[in-house]
């Protein structure tokens, strides 16, 4: 049995695998996302090193001069997806859409390249060195407002996190009277239930059209646009990647960056507490406009761990949540605390469990001496796969698939994670 669900996800990257790059799933997602990819790469190292390699290098050729990765690179047209490069309008080499999504890559980096002793490999990863830092770079000047510390999404899709409840209240705040006509693709491979509504859909729109008006001038977007949230997922991950590009840049002795590095991880350690809902005891995003925290605890905010962010007492505050929620839920990571209104088991960021937030928090838990809890969210992932197969998400009430299926970075997940040869 094992050996089967193992062929079966080397298959699917095999499939999704579109020359050198890998699409998260045909049809509903027919492009080369981010941080998928940078999941993906960790599944390909189980058995292909080089191809690894290859699925980073093919993301970092979307590179824009700037530093900026875009969450998609558009390589053609595919009449499947909406909004599509002619929609965004982005791109410098490569057409691109114009937000970005949570830097694992310098994380991913970093590992694959301490697990390996193959110099030519070796070699392709720290040829990598300065590409993520001028991402990271990249953040720090368009994304991470000093006042605030913590990274802020300009576009729900920039958090990876669609639709989190933690949006909601934000955006209220966007106009779309004025937006173009459109038809969902997203609708015709997956069911409405499981997914975004109309009114988030037109608030996506109006932002990329918000963002295009601009001609993509990322500094003006995060300083006057309609949706300027500091977002815990974001912070978490990047203040992660940071500690990581910093490992990543002493082995390599790149000795001239590595102060300008340890400027960005104190200012991001000194962001997180932005971050803060003293209220309710949870690290949450934040609208920055209006200060507001969500208030809610989402499977973003056990990212604390995994960042190697919170004091004393904050993280006891979260393992009081986690006790809660992890007592509530069949299977964990819910992406909702399902006490909370806005929960949805079925829907997408309302309540779904998802592989990667799991694998990234399990691996927090335990570089933080929680074992218990990271055992019980990776034993929790692998019974989902083997029982319902390698869906987007999961529902943390049933365990059924929600969204697409055949998913890459789900496959990916058994494969280096939480598969029984893994
Ligand atoms: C959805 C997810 C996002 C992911 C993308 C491709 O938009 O919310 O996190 O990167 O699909 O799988």
């Amino acid at each position: 049995m094992p050996d089967e669900v193992d062929n079966k996800a080397k298959e699917i990257l095999r499939a999704n695998d579109k020359g050198g790059f890998t699409v998260p799933t045909g049809g509903l997602y027919p492009y080369q996302w981010n941080w998928d990819s940078m999941f993906v790469a960790l599944g390909f190292a189980t058995f292909d090193r080089s191809r690894a390699c290859q699925e980073i290098e093919t993301l970092f050729e979307a590179q824009w001069s700037d530093g900026f990765v875009p969450h998609i690179v558009f390589r053609r047209e595919d009449p499947d997806y909406f909004p599509g490069p002619s929609v965004w309008q982005a791109g410098e080499t490569l057409k691109t859409s114009g937000i970005t999504q949570p830097p694992v890559a310098a994380t991913v980096v970093n590992k694959l390249w301490s697990e390996t002793e193959d110099e030519s490999i070796r070699e392709r990863l720290a040829a990598l060195f300065p590409k993520l830092l001028a991402w990271h770079r990249w953040f720090h000047s368009c994304r991470v407002p000093e006042d605030v510390g913590a990274a802020v999404v300009i576009h729900p899709w920039e958090s990876g996190r669609d639709n989190s409840p933690e949006w909601d209240s934000p955006a209220t705040a966007i106009d779309v009277s004025g937006i173009e006509p459109y038809t969902r693709r997203d609708l015709q491979h997956a069911d409405p239930h499981m997914r975004p509504t109309k009114q988030d859909y037109d608030r996506y729109i109006a932002l990329v059209e918000y963002g295009r008006g601009t001609g993509w001038d990322q500094k003006k977007i995060a300083t006057e646009g309609p949706f300027r949230v500091a977002d815990v997922g974001m912070t978490m991950i990047l203040l992660r990647a940071t500690r990581d590009l910093l490992e990543l840049g002493r082995r390599l002795e790149h000795d001239d960056v590595l102060p300008e590095i340890e400027g960005y991880l104190r200012q991001l350690e000194t962001g997180v507490d932005y971050l803060w809902d003293n209220d309710r005891k949870t690290f949450c995003s934040r609208d920055t406009v209006n200060g507001r925290h969500s208030g809610m605890v989402t499977s973003a905010s056990f990212l604390y761990a995994y960042a190697g962010a919170g004091n004393k007492e904050q993280r006891e505050h979260m393992m009081k949540h986690w006790e809660r929620i992890s007592a509530s839920a069949e299977y964990t990571v819910p992406s909702q605390d399902p006490g909370d209104e806005n929960f949805d088991h079925m829907r997408y960021w309302k309540g779904p469990v998802w592989i990667v937030v799991n694998y990234m928090v399990s691996r927090g838990f335990a570089e933080q001496g929680m074992q218990e809890a990271a055992d019980r969210i990776r034993t929790d992932s692998g019974r989902l796969i083997e029982q319902h197969g390698f869906n987007e998400a999961f529902s943390p009430k049933t365990g059924a698939g929600t969204g697409g299926s055949d998913f890459s970075w789900t496959a990916a997940m058994w494969l280096a994670w939480c598969g029984d040869g893994a």
